[in-house]
């Protein structure tokens, strides 16, 4: 049984998807237009490494015919709208005349359940001899309790780390048909268009000294270190500074540099990153506070934001719901550029829906357009892809 077969046919919102792909997919046309590179003058396998630079952001692995993906499903919802997102993969690929070689590997509780680790080492080699990586979610009910060593969080900011992915990038764009989906005032919230760019790998979810001890007047007390290093504040800036100029040339830098020593460092090393290399990209920095204050007033006002770890996390989530639902919204993780980026939704597993085909893929099929267009270079299935998910 090929692939394909072996996919549970998709439902009728993703056939009409498909349906709406626009009518240049449907021909070879728009690939012998000039301004589309062909296969051939494409095949960037650079002698020094299978990556190129591509726009402004990271290394990515050039157009070729055959791209090798690695599917991490993980829990609850995951297969399912995994499944429906290769579905549609297999799809724009057949029209683009390129093909996938996909490969499945586990992740957060199902690789707990079947090897006690929630990203065991075949996993990772898995991801990393692939040219990108695809990612449903993880968690639900069964492994709550666990240890955190045993957690299937663990298991995803294990892959982060190891995968070098420091840069996630969240877009919150607010389609027209959905301003009513929003808890806002359809005047605050329709036009917004915002890209998160969120530092993944540092901060204090990785920071050391870390734990639970006991002090010597014999009270329990916890803690973690949030600490950047200025290498790490400057990579990120770099990303976004990249994104920004590509977008609306504005960046907001946000931090609590009025009390955080760590923040103070974050502003200074973003406003040289501007001086020196992006003085076209207007800088504003914000505290974190006014900033999750702001993103409710004003969301427009907001074109790119860069933040650490921590912030980033929660600003993400928030804004999120200015789209109305953290089921439309996909993202990016992209760092090391020898190896894949990670690409998946935003939401989390719903257990609680998990197996009755009820979950909207939709988040994770803008996540596989995002691969198409940050990993692939396929900006034009990218394209096509978003369109579609924009007017079903
Ligand atoms: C996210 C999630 C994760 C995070 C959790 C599941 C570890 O909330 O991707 O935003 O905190 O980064
Ligand atoms: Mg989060």
């Amino acid at each position: 049984m090929t692939n394909a077969e072996a996919r549970r046919p998709l439902h009728s919102s993703l056939l009409s998807l498909l349906l709406l792909l626009p009518s240049s997919f449907l021909t070879a046309r728009a690939f012998l237009h000039p301004s589309f590179p062909s296969l051939s003058s494409t095949r960037m396998q650079t002698p020094t490494g299978r990556r190129h630079r591509t726009e402004g952001v990271r290394m990515a692995v050039g157009a070729k015919g055959e791209y090798a993906v690695t599917l991490l499903p993980g829990d609850g919802i995951g297969p399912e709208i995994m499944t429906a997102t290769v579905g549609v993969l297999e799809v724009v690929a057949a029209k683009a005349s390129f093909k996938f070689k996909f490969q499945d590997a586990l992740i957060g509780g199902a690789a707990l359940d079947a090897m006690d680790d929630p990203f065991p080492d075949t996993s990772l080699q898995a991801c990393q001899s692939s040219d990108s990586v695809l990612l449903a979610c993880i968690g639900g009910y069964k492994w709550d309790k666990n240890p955190r060593e045993k957690r299937p969080e663990t298991g995803l900011l294990k892959m982060r780390k190891t995968l070098g992915l420091f840069a996630n990038l969240r877009p919150a764009k607010v389609l027209p048909q959905l301003v009513s989906a929003s808890t806002l005032k359809p005047e605050v919230v329709s036009g917004v268009d915002i890209m998160v760019v969120r530092e993944l790998t540092g901060d204090v979810y990785f920071g050391t000294p870390k734990g639970i001890r006991t002090g010597s007047d014999g009270e329990r007390e916890g803690f973690n270190n949030m600490i950047y290093k200025e290498s790490e504040i400057r990579r990120i800036a770099q990303v976004a500074y990249g994104v920004a100029e590509k977008r609306g040339k504005k960046l907001c830098s946000v931090d609590k540099a009025n009390v955080l020593d760590v923040s103070q460092l974050w502003r200074e090393v973003v406003t040289e990153e501007g001086l020196r290399h992006h003085p076209d990209v207007a800088l504003e920095h914000m505290y974190v506070d006014n900033a999750a204050m702001q993103l409710i007033r004003n969301p427009k006002q907001f074109d790119t934001i860069v933040c650490g770890n921590l912030f980033g996390d929660i600003l993400s989530d928030e804004a999120s719901m200015l789209v109305g639902s953290l089921g439309m919204l996909p993202s990016a993780s992209l760092g090391d550029p020898r190896g894949p980026g990670v690409f998946e939704p935003c939401h989390g597993s719903a257990p609680d829906i998990a197996g009755e085909d009820k979950a909207n893929p939709l988040a994770m099929i803008l996540s596989a357009a995002m691969m198409l267009r940050y990993d692939l270079s396929q900006p034009q299935a990218a394209e096509a892809l978003e369109a579609a998910v924009e007017r079903t």
